[in-house]
């Protein structure tokens, strides 16, 4: 067998349930080193609340090393109730944040994809959401989560002021959109931007820029402009209206949870943090599933690796050009779920219950 290159990747499992459903990922990057011919490096290191035990960090400098020389970083989830009260900047959710930031991830997709088998563990009516496949765009390095100034700062009268700030460059809109336009032209050649235009000076920005790059760029592409609070109701009246949905980064955060329960549940959806290619064509990039640490479930063996296990089959397509594995690992996904193999979070009547370790042996099962 004629080994291909070396492909850097960095798992860091994190907190919560992060761990357990990281390491259905490595049984599978496993899989593929010992029967495809592909040789990923695969190194493993803490991040969030776990570095911050050891380390007293939620992200040393030597792992923020590691992920900028790595091809794609694999994470788990971050986070968890034992952290709350800790300063800020020592919460687990700032690595998250710093990795987003200054790795330059600004476009995080966020595909919500309802899977035949799975159209009765929605909240929703079948036929309001079997057949759904929408993509959100979520700008992920400006707005709200890094306007300055911030803080919480002591007022003259005693009282306390908290402080963020929305705050977008037209550079930073158009270069998300753009990531939105490419993606639709790939599927159904519609773009839904959302914002708050009524309310916010930075939302008409948002809506002008989008408008212009597509007057510019991308005439062929249907545009829509709706304002986010109509987005989030139309979501669950008549989800199948959207194809791609590019917003901020609060307005990605909150419409992507809700999204994400239209096809059943957190669990089931991937992410791809993208940034801008280099001189060599590379792009960084960090994958994660978009549920978070699940601090009630972690431990027991419950979780459903699906999510991050789709993540990776992201990171075969976007980072490392391997679309033909990431084809097989999701109809293995698919191949798992016709068989009646639940995970808890999807167990519905006729199916069976399986733990976590047993949803990864499966998945594997179906790559032979
Ligand atoms: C997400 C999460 C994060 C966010 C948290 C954990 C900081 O909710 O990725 O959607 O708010 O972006
Ligand atoms: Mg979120």
């Amino acid at each position: 067998m004629i080994k291909v290159k070396k492909r850097k990747m960095l798992l860091l499992p994190g907190d919560g349930i992060g761990p357990e459903v990281i390491v259905e990922v490595k049984k599978i990057i496993e899989w593929f080193n010992k029967n495809k011919s592909l040789d990923f490096e695969i190194d493993e290191d803490l991040v969030g609340g776990s570095s911050y035990d050891k380390h007293g960090t939620p992200i040393t400098d030597e792992v923020f090393y590691k992920a900028l020389e790595s091809e794609a970083v694999i994470l788990g989830a971050v986070g968890g109730p034992k952290w709350d009260d800790l300063e800020f900047s020592k919460k687990p959710e700032r690595a998250l944040l710093k990795l987003r930031k200054e790795l330059k991830l600004f476009a995080n997709l966020r595909p919500a994809i309802c899977f035949k088998q799975l159209v009765n563990a929605s909240s929703l009516k079948p036929e309001i959401v079997s057949g759904l496949d929408i993509m959100i765009v979520r700008e992920l390095t400006g707005g709200i989560y890094f306007g300055e100034p911030r803080g919480i700062k002591l007022v003259d009268n005693g009282e306390r002021k908290g402080i963020n700030t929305h705050v977008y460059t037209s550079n930073e809109i158009q270069r998300v959109a753009k990531v939105a336009f490419d993606l639709s032209k790939k599927r159904n050649n519609k773009v839904t931007s959302c914002e708050k235009s009524n309310v916010m000076e930075a939302g008409q920005l948002w809506k002008e820029e989008v408008q212009a790059l597509h007057d510019k760029e991308y005439k062929e592409v249907k545009l829509e402009h709706m304002l986010a609070d109509n987005c989030a109701m139309q979501l669950l009246r008549n989800p199948k209206q959207f194809d791609v949905i590019v917003t901020d980064n609060l307005f990605g955060d909150i419409l992507s949870d809700e999204a994400a329960m239209l096809t059943g549940s957190l669990g089931l959806l991937p992410s791809a943090s993208l940034g801008a290619k280099d001189k060599n064509g590379n792009i960084r990039s960090m994958y994660e599933p978009v549920h978070g640490s699940a601090p009630d479930i972690a431990g027991k063996g419950v979780a459903n690796p699906i999510a991050t296990i789709l993540s990776f089959a992201m990171a075969l397509k976007y980072s490392l050009n391997l679309d033909k594995e990431a084809d097989k690992l999701e109809k293995a996904v698919q191949n798992v779920l016709d068989d009646g193999l639940r995970t808890k979070d999807i167990l519905s009547k006729g199916t069976k219950e399986v733990s976590t370790t047993q949803m990864g042996d499966a998945i594997i099962s179906k790559l032979k």
